[in-house]
């Protein structure tokens, strides 16, 4: 029985001012929801990397505005005390402001308490729109999968000086604009730790290293369920006989406990 209190925006900035690891994970169905709020995972993200995991594209691009509604009511429904953070996908926020607010309002009254969107620069305006309007943001910078044709593949964002520079620009934005979370993705291990440190909202890295308020994983990568080779940032903690509860409550004690990521091991 899970007697653990709801997750707020307040207890997780909390975390992240007192240096208490946040444990998230992807999560598309309700299955999974309730494994993963039972072992103690603080944020679900009904990421739209549902679109690869699940549906087998080769990229996020395709994933509809319907489809993130369907999992992101899956989820709430089994969900009872985690942050439900919800993608935005990609064609539900470039066009417009007025697009952009009618899209996540429509994933709020899904379920979700926060909904994310990628990129920095351009997405500033908006995401003061939409926190003006009552919606919570987290905002996602470094490797932006959305734009991984534009990026030229899957690549480590920020490892010179200019584009460090610029990251920490869009980021220091985006938290003027009232983002109250931020997720960087494949990002240097050391960058992501000072903008960390310099940060007054939680950051969530995925391939970012162990300096990050807290740590995001795809969660079918974390229980080995990828079909390729995974990227270096992934651990399966699927292994020696272990079930899918004691693997997610595993990685949640890792995370909490500063055990994983290994810098040496994950981090770029
Ligand atoms: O969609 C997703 O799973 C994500 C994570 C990679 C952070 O955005």
């Amino acid at each position: 029985m899970n007697k653990r209190k709801p997750l707020t925006l307040h207890r997780l900035r909390e975390m992240h001012a007192s240096g208490e690891k946040i444990a998230m994970l992807t999560c598309y169905d309700a299955a999974f929801a309730h494994v993963l709020d039972a072992a103690g995972v603080d944020a679900l993200l009904v990421g739209d990397s549902l679109g690869m995991v699940l549906q087998g594209h080769a990229t996020t691009a395709s994933v509809s505005m319907d489809e993130m509604l369907y999992h992101t009511s899956c989820v709430a429904r089994a969900n009872r005390t985690a942050w439900i953070i919800a993608d935005m996908p990609f064609g539900s926020y470039q066009e417009s402001t007025d697009l952009a607010i009618r899209n996540a309002v429509r994933l709020m009254k899904a379920g979700a308490q926060m909904v994310k969107l990628e990129g920095g620069g351009w997405t500033a305006p908006i995401v003061g729109r939409l926190v003006e309007r009552g919606i919570p943001v987290c905002a996602h910078l470094g490797f932006t999968p959305q734009s991984v044709h534009a990026l030229g593949g899957y690549r480590v964002q920020g490892r010179d000086a200019g584009s460090a520079g610029a990251l920490r620009t869009q980021a220091l934005e985006l938290i003027g604009a009232g983002a109250a979370c931020l997720v960087l993705e494949m990002v240097p291990a050391n960058l992501a730790r000072e903008l960390t440190e310099e940060s007054s909202i939680p950051v969530i890295g995925i391939g970012a290293g162990a300096g990050c308020s807290g740590q995001v994983l795809v969660l079918h990568d974390m229980l080995g369920l990828h079909p390729d080779t995974p990227p270096r940032f992934v651990r399966n903690f699927l292994t020696g006989g272990a079930t899918i509860e004691s693997a997610v409550g595993q990685y949640v004690k890792d995370v909490k406990e500063g055990r994983f990521p290994d810098d040496t091991l994950h981090s770029f």
